[in-house]
């Protein structure tokens, strides 16, 4: 990893209990001898058993790791938490990240994603400029976004860091007004900032909420299977794996004052993918019947962005970056991943409160 050659010796990482921030943080703890701090409010999708699952073969590791309970919607608390961690690095991925519950509750998605952000940027700020020449100088400040800020695609085109912003949900909105925040202290302030913004990831330890995850468990529960509309929307789908491949590709060697886009190249409808795991359940936990006969079209999510696809061409040319995981390969993984971590789902989800009912309708 060309990380380790970097003058780092801190980093901090904001919501790392969630999918994407603990696979960022075992890879780092993992491949870097780095001090990790997570700073994360341990909200209903976080659990840290995703970090810590990695020190069970290797206790050793614990030892660079610290987590720390903060809510970036607390100024104070953020600042202090900079403080502590003092880092060389920031990633920012703590995020309410639902688009069903933005709908339903929008208030929490501006607390944390905009004021939570600028809280963030604002007190980052305040630590760079103390920090003395040379640390000021290899300090990154990484901002971790959504391809759902340039809103919805008809059946051409693809998203690249040239398109427009046009969000159509609450949380597309929230994710969009903090990309700009931290546009605005990279110009502004001289923050050094580098804002990815990535397409649909999957694979294991995904909250249940979201289509993957959710649909494994309702058809293993037996459960109707929830196919939003006449399920033609299409998303392009990245493997955690690879998204967490480019994001230390983007810590590596990305420049600051750019984004990168990221995407898998593997567009699917949610018709597709909704069979794709049904035809794998029929064949890894067979029953007497089929998984296709759960599947149910229900009411269309408010405001559904069609088609989302992404146009990786810059972090592929100017990083070197590729995704390595194919569609089919990647679901199968998560799947099986599911089918033997069934306990661990069903445990967050009690422990959530979130029983797999439908969210989103405004009701
Ligand atoms: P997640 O919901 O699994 O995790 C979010 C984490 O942020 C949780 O641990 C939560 O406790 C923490 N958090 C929420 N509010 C907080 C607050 N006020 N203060 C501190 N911590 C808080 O989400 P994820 O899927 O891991 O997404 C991580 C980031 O990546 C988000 O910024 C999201 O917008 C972005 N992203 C996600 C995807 C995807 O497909 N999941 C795709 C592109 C970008
Ligand atoms: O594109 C990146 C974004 O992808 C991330 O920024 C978000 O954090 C992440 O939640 C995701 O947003 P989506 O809205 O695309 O993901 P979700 O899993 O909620 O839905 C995927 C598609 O499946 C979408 O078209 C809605 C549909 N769907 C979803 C659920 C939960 C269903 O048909 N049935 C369902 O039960």
């Amino acid at each position: 990893m060309k990380l380790k050659n970097k003058p780092i010796k801190n980093i901090l990482v904001t919501g790392g209990a969630g999918f994407i921030g603990s696979a960022l943080i075992k890879k780092l703890l993992d491949e870097t001898s780095f001090e990790i701090f997570n700073l994360d409010k341990i909200t209903y999708s976080s659990d840290l058993s995703r970090i810590n699952s990695l020190f069970d073969n290797k206790p050793k590791k614990k030892e660079r790791y610290k987590f720390i309970q903060a809510d970036i919607s607390n100024d104070e608390l953020t600042q202090k938490t900079i403080s502590y961690a003092n880092p060389d690095i920031i990633v920012h991925l703590a995020a309410e990240s639902h688009v069903d519950r933005s709908i339903d509750s929008p208030k929490e998605f501006v607390n944390t994603n905009v004021v939570g952000t600028f809280n963030l940027l604002r007190a980052s700020t305040s630590f760079w400029e103390s920090l003395p020449e040379e640390r000021k100088r290899n300090f990154g400040f990484y901002h971790i976004s959504t391809d759902e800020v340039f809103g919805s695609l008809g059946k051409e085109g693809m998203f690249s860091e040239q398109s427009r912003y046009e969000p159509r949900s609450p949380y597309a909105a929230s994710k969009a007004s903090s990309d700009h925040l931290a546009k605005a202290w990279y110009h502004t302030y001289g923050l050094p900032v580098i804002i990815s913004n990535c397409s649909n990831n999957y694979g294991p330890w995904q909250f249940p909420e979201k289509l993957i995850p959710l649909v494994i468990i309702k058809a293993l529960r037996g459960e109707y299977i929830p196919l939003y509309g006449d399920g033609s929307n299409i998303r392009d789908w990245l493997f955690i794996d690879d998204h967490i491949e480019a994001l230390i590709k983007i810590l590596e060697i990305g420049e600051y004052g750019h984004t990168y886009c990221i995407g898998g190249n593997n567009e699917k409808t949610n018709k597709e993918v909704v069979n794709n795991i049904c035809n794998l359940l029929n064949e890894y936990k067979p029953t007497n019947y089929s998984y296709h006969d759960l599947i149910k079209n229900v009411t269309d999510r408010p405001g559904h962005d069609q088609r989302y696809a992404i146009d990786s061409t810059k972090i592929r040319k100017e990083l070197g970056w590729l995704p390595k995981i194919n569609f089919n390969d990647g679901l199968k993984k998560t799947v099986l991943w599911y089918l033997e971590n069934l306990n661990w789902a069903e445990s967050l989800l009690i422990k959530s409160g979130y029983e797999g009912e439908r969210l989103g309708l405004n009701k």
